[in-house]
């Protein structure tokens, strides 16, 4: 097996690499001078298991481009078998047309990344797991939940492991079953057109105890502070906030910490502020890739 590192892996790759005993091997890059991407894979793959990592955070086009690249230049070469893992999948909430005449981005990715010659697709916590049946091919969505959770096990007793909304959910069931708390959600309404959140109050029995938000994505940490400012209005001792994808959009880390949050955990699939605790999903990952090939 071979692993191909792109130019957004935030050390998956490696890291992938020398948990499986696989060969690692960087993907040659550069960008011609008008902006276009260029990719050359220099080691031969043909007959060979190749898993290629790339994540899709900013600037996500050329990421997913790049990706695109080295899937056919893969598939030309005679790969025997393509596996991509994107630890995190840009576009992947646009899944639906919430307005009519938008584009389901979601599906023309991961249409995409199929038609270039993709045999399985590994993504680490997709904001909706039902999405991955515009993957034709195997697609399997990491928990992130897990490696999460595992951090916060030995750092907090009985916490109350909150969602920001009905969507995170599951999120939330799967973190406090691991950290053997209860779970409850709040809910939140998005304004379509102008993107703006609110939390709707709502009675939540946190008096004194310590709070774990949990969502997939904090992009403008818009969601998380609301979340967080409901909790400490209820009496919470301490909030953290724990999520998939810090994307942290402009002053998104600034406006978690004002808002009260004590310490903001993430995954690595998306490179973060050093002041943000990061856990590897690497072995998460590895560990499906075993269970898929041997
Ligand atoms: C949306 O439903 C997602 O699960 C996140 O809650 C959302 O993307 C967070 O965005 P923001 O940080 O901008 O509020």
């Amino acid at each position: 097996m071979i692993v191909l590192g792109l130019t957004a892996t935030n050390g998956i790759d490696k890291e992938l690499a020398k948990i499986l005993g696989a060969k690692h091997v960087i993907v040659e890059h550069k960008l011609f001078p008008d902006g276009e991407s260029y990719i050359r894979i220099p080691v031969s793959v043909e007959h060979e298991h190749v898993v290629i990592v790339q994540s899709t955070y900013k600037p996500q086009d050329k990421h997913l481009v790049e990706l695109l690249l080295a899937i056919e230049a893969a598939k030309d070469l005679g790969a025997q078998t393509i596996t991509v893992i994107v630890p995190y999948l840009a576009y992947a909430r646009q899944d639906k047309r919430f307005r009519t005449g938008e584009a389901i981005s979601v599906k023309t990715i991961l249409r995409s990344i199929r038609c270039a010659g993709a045999d399985t697709l590994i993504t680490v916590e997709i904001h909706k797991e039902h999405v991955l049946t515009y993957f034709t091919g195997t697609a399997i969505n990491v928990s992130a939940m897990d490696a999460l959770a595992e951090y916060f096990k030995n750092i907090v007793k009985d916490p109350l492991v909150l969602a920001p909304d009905v969507g995170a959910l599951p999120r939330a069931k799967r973190f406090a079953k691991i950290l053997g708390g209860d779970y409850d959600y709040l809910e939140k309404v998005r304004d379509r057109i102008t993107g703006e959140v609110r939390v709707k109050p709502k009675n939540i029995s946190v008096k004194n105890r310590t709070v774990i938000i949990v969502d997939d994505i904090i992009s403008t940490g818009k969601t998380m502070a609301l979340a967080a400012k409901q909790a400490l209005e209820h009496g919470a001792r301490e909030v953290y906030a724990a999520c998939a994808h810090a994307l942290f959009v402009d002053n998104a880390y600034e406006r978690l910490l004002t808002s009260g949050i004590k310490k903001v955990v993430a995954t690595n699939t998306v490179p973060v502020p050093e002041k943000v605790v990061s856990v590897s999903v690497a072995p998460y990952i590895a560990e499906t890739i075993n269970e898929l090939y041997g």
